[in-house]
This record gives C-alpha cells, structure tokens and sequence, in this order.
C-alpha cells in the first residue's frame, strides 16, 4: 500500500448563519489561506486492524482501539471503513494536522474530517467521491455539533463558494467579480455547538421573533447572492452590516465581535460582520485591495488576534 494524503481548506460564512439551521439559505466560502492535512502510510510491522493517529496540534498519539466515538477523529476513521465496507485493514500510521484556528468559525471540524476521510478511502484503494466524503463529514459534524446545517462539510469538501439550503443539493454559483476580504479573530474559542443551542432555546421561547430574524436574514442572502453574480460587490457592504445587526438581535454577537465589526468599518471597510457562530471566533470585513492593509492594521490595533486576507472568486 502506497502512502497516501488529503487535504481540506478553512472556511467561512458570507452571510446567513444560524437561520441556515431553520432552513434559511446561507453563502460560504472557502479559506485557501488556511487548512487540514492528513497523510497514511503503512505500518510494517504492526498487527492487521492497527491504525495508529498522530496529531501533534492536539496531543495525540493513540491507536484507534483506545479511541471511542467520542473523539471526532476516531469517528471520522470509522465510518470511512465501515463506508468502505472494510473490517481490519492493513496496519497504518495516520498523521493530522491543521493551521484552521479551532473553534473559531472557521471549519476547523469539518476540515479535519474532510481531510481524514480522503486520506483513509485512498489508502484503502477506493477514493471516495465529493458527495460521500461530504456525507460521511456531516456524520461527524452530527455527532459533536448537536444540529449542524451541513454548510461547513459542504463547502470545505468542495472547495467553492455555495449557496447553501440545508437538506437540499449543492448549488455553487458564479462570483462575477474577484472580492476581498479580512477575517479577523477574537482569540477567543466560542464551541458553536453552544450559540446553537442557545438560539434553539430562544426559538423556542419566542418563536414568531425568531423566524422573522431568520426570514430577514435569508431574504439578505438572496441579495447577496445576485451582487455576487452580478460582480456588483460593493453593494455586499451594506448587506453584510444588517446581517451582522440581526445577528447581534439574535443574541450571538459580543463585545469584542462588535469592536472589532466597528473597527473595519470605520477603517474603511465596505461593510463587516461576525461569522460563524459568533460570541467570539471571527469576523469578516469586505475591503478594497488598496485599503485591505490599513485596515488589517487598524484590526489588529482594535484586538484582533490575528487577521488572514483572503481573495474570493
Ligand atoms: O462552524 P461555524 O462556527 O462557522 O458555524 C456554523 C454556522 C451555524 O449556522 C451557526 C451552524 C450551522 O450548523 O450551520
């Protein structure tokens, strides 16, 4: 057996997170700058059915039988051998690592998986399909998330900007003009399962408030959407301030998210808002090239932990 390897990149959400659980469309993207890797190689001299994990980033250095489900990682090489139909492979080293800030809205999971389950189907002989490594991914993101809407899997296995419905098809589209943008990071992990299940618990206490944020929220997406493709970016902007502002109605925003949002704004940027999960991870503001600097400075003078460029198209 070959060694083999697989990657994934970061992401992040456009506009239309959260009212993307309750069935709202949302637009994400994939973050190049940033990624998950994952490379097997056979393990010689070891027992059939072995499969030893090494992932540095997190201290890890377990054979998968001491690893129960609960373990994301053990989760993701299990249901690829059972997908695969495969009871004791050859024996392997499996190796992860990833520079996507975790906990952060980033896709960190997702990617992991992604890379994982790459990794693994092509060691085995038999590469599975976009579709299926998409799947087995949400599987995952099933058992750690709680409700995840399957946008992180998605678009980090493809690898394109999406428009994203949950439980229906993938649907990419074109972006008609090139556009920039920052993420910049509050340094502080906020797990999304939490904001989720906190928006579910307000849901549910004042339903009629909250579908009406989500409706709003997807009506912007739609917008956003026919920018894009219509390559009229700076008009992203304002869109991307009132999802950011139904964001922060919603309860999932705070302070150092708002500061840093007012920060980009006030340097220039065309419009910013939270992304991901919120209460802490990453913002996002869409700049021009020619300004992208000054604002990343003004970013990193108002907090920011550390801030990536990134180039959509
Ligand atoms: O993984 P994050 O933090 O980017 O959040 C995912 C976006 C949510 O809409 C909040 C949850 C989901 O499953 O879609």
């Amino acid at each position: 057996m070959p060694s083999t390897s697989g990657s994934a990149p970061g992401k992040i959400i456009l506009l239309g997170e959260h009212a993307v659980v309750y069935g709202q469309p949302a637009i994400a993207v994939p973050v190049h700058q940033v990624a998950a890797r994952a490379f097997a190689r056979p393990l010689l001299r070891a027992p059939s059915g072995t499969i030893h994990i090494v992932a540095e980033d997190v201290g890890m250095d377990e054979d998968l039988a001491n690893l129960d489900d609960t373990n994301p990682l053990a989760a993701a090489i299990r249901l690829t051998l059972l997908e695969l139909g495969i009871e004791r492979p050859i024996a392997l080293q499996l190796k992860v690592s990833s520079s996507i800030p975790v906990a952060a809205g980033l896709g960190s999971g997702a990617a992991v998986s992604v890379a994982i389950i790459r990794t693994i189907s092509a060691f085995m002989g038999h590469s599975l399909p976009d579709e299926r490594v998409s799947a087995l991914a949400f599987e995952v993101e099933k058992l750690h998330h709680g409700t995840p809407s399957g946008i992180d899997n998605t678009v980090v296995t493809f690898a394109k900007p999406v428009y994203f419905i949950k439980g229906q098809p993938l649907q990419t589209f074109h972006v008609g003009q090139p556009f920039n943008l920052l993420i910049a990071d509050t340094g502080i992990a906020s797990p999304t399962r939490i904001a989720v299940g906190d928006v579910r618990t307000a849901w549910q206490a004042d339903s009629p408030r909250y579908e009406s944020l989500f409706a709003k929220i997807g009506g912007l997406v739609q917008q956003a959407r026919r920018s894009i493709e219509n390559g009229e970016n700076t008009a992203l902007g304002p869109l991307m301030n009132e999802n950011h502002a139904l964001l922060q109605e919603m309860g999932v925003s705070s302070p150092e998210l708002d500061s840093l949002v007012s920060a980009a704004r006030s340097a220039g940027a065309h419009g910013a808002k939270l992304s991901g999960g919120g209460r802490g991870g990453n913002m996002i503001g869409l700049v021009d090239e020619g300004n992208a600097g000054a604002i990343s400075q003004a970013l990193s003078a108002a907090g920011a932990k550390s801030v990536i460029a990134t180039v959509v198209k």
